[in-house]
């Protein structure tokens, strides 16, 4: 019994001791970030960052763009107004987004690759480092700072925890005795009154918006304050056809089958799934009855050129759309002749590719299965599902 006692006794001075460290350095996100303990307070620093970004498209994410905020004033008996200069920037990020950034330019010059930092118990938090920057008050302003993200995570709502196209940041100095990093975020403030020809999206895409990436020229970017505080999920938006009904299990079919890699057919890893009649959520809807006439899948558009399908064992065509959008099309199953006789659909992935298995294929779903979506011919219908769960 008693060795069960001490436990809790030592959980609480570990709480204590880390509560007074939050007085100390004045953290207002918890000391959760940046992972080391330093001046967050962004009042005593001279620098921080625009809070409005630009996006642009690049080949496989965005291009993201913040700019130097002018100098401000800061209390000069602190170091960290007067000796501190801008070396690095850290972006707090999802520990899914290892290798999300690209590259950095600083005023349109190569700076070195970022390095990407996991941390906290649970191993829950995650942050990018972007070093020598060498930013200082004499031309912090204005400068630009962009970054090229792409897959996992190729968009700022994918980026960064708040899930809303908002980020917080830190700047770090290069060297000195005292440690500043004054933290701020970024996408936050409200828009301003809309002029009419000012072009502000909420860089969450909604259902009836279409993608960012797909804004033929750039952005300049607001986030809306998101509601809620805490970590959001990435739901991204998938599908991405909006005018059909998303119900899970509107039509007759399902994928079945929690895909393990087995044979191989042109030298790839294979993974099947039977698609096979499945009891409709809604027998009265149309959709009940219809007939299905392409499969979408979510992957990721780095996956591109990995990938060859094969239906009943016959290779079957496949196409590819904006946001990683992986497509079957011209299926034309009849819930009869599906009911009669489940199809059998392989994913050969390339060995050599991005893309090698089904797990860095699909974007998964919250059941931890391929997230897809089946349309009848009409496309009022489109009921999105996950596969069972993917083993390892
Ligand atoms: C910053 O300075 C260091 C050392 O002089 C240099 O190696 C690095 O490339 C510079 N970074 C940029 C973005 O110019
Ligand atoms: C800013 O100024 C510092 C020193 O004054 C210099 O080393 C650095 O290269 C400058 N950076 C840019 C982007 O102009
Ligand atoms: C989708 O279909 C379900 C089941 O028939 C129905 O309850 C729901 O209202 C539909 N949603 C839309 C947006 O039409």
């Amino acid at each position: 019994m008693r060795s069960f006692t001490i436990l809790p006794l030592l959980c609480m001075c570990f709480v204590i001791i880390v509560d007074g460290r939050r007085g100390l350095f004045q953290s207002s996100l918890g000391n959760t970030f940046p992972n080391y303990p330093c001046q967050t307070d962004p009042s005593r620093s001279p620098f921080k960052l625009e809070p409005t970004y630009t996006m642009s498209p690049s080949a496989n994410g965005q291009r993201i763009c913040f700019t130097g905020a002018a100098i401000q004033r800061c209390p000069t008996e602190d170091p960290c107004c007067t000796q501190a200069d801008f070396y690095k920037l850290e972006l707090r990020v999802r520990p899914t987004c290892r290798r999300a950034i690209r590259s950095v330019t600083v005023n349109g010059l190569a700076a070195p690759t970022p390095t990407f930092e996991v941390y906290g118990l649970a191993r829950d938090m995650a942050l990018f480092k972007l070093p020598r920057l060498n930013l200082t008050t004499t031309n912090a302003t204005g400068s630009k700072i962009c970054i090229t993200l792409r897959d996992p995570c190729p968009n700022l709502a994918a980026l960064c925890p708040e899930g809303d196209g908002s980020c917080t940041y830190a700047i770090g100095q290069s060297t000195s005795p005292h440690k500043c990093c004054p933290t701020n975020k970024f996408g936050t403030v409200p828009p301003p009154p809309p002029p009419a020809s000012a072009v502000a999206i909420n860089p969450v895409p909604s259902k009836s918006l279409p993608l960012p990436t797909a804004a033929p020229r750039q952005t300049a970017v607001l986030a809306r304050r998101s509601l809620a505080n805490g970590p959001a999920p990435y739901t991204g938006t998938f599908p991405y056809v909006s005018a059909c009904n998303q119900t899970t299990g509107l039509m007759p079919f399902r994928l079945a089958g929690s895909p393990v890699p087995s044979w191989t057919i042109s030298g790839g890893n294979v993974y099947c799934f039977t698609l096979e009649a499945a009891p409709c959520a809604d027998s009265t809807s149309p959709c009940c009855s219809s007939t299905l006439l392409r499969v979408d899948w979510w992957s990721y558009d780095t996956c591109r050129g990995s990938v060859r399908v094969y239906v009943d064992k016959v290779p079957y065509p496949v196409t590819w759309d904006q946001g990683g959008t992986f497509r079957l099309t011209k299926l034309n199953y009849s819930p009869d002749e599906v009911a009669a006789q489940p199809k059998q659909i392989c994913i050969e992935l390339r060995k050599d590719g991005p893309c090698d298995s089904i797990q860095k294929f699909c974007r998964l779903g919250s059941t931890g299965g391929c997230t897809y979506a089946l349309y009848d011919g009409s496309q009022a219908c489109c009921p999105t599902a996950s596969t069972p769960a993917l083993r390892r």
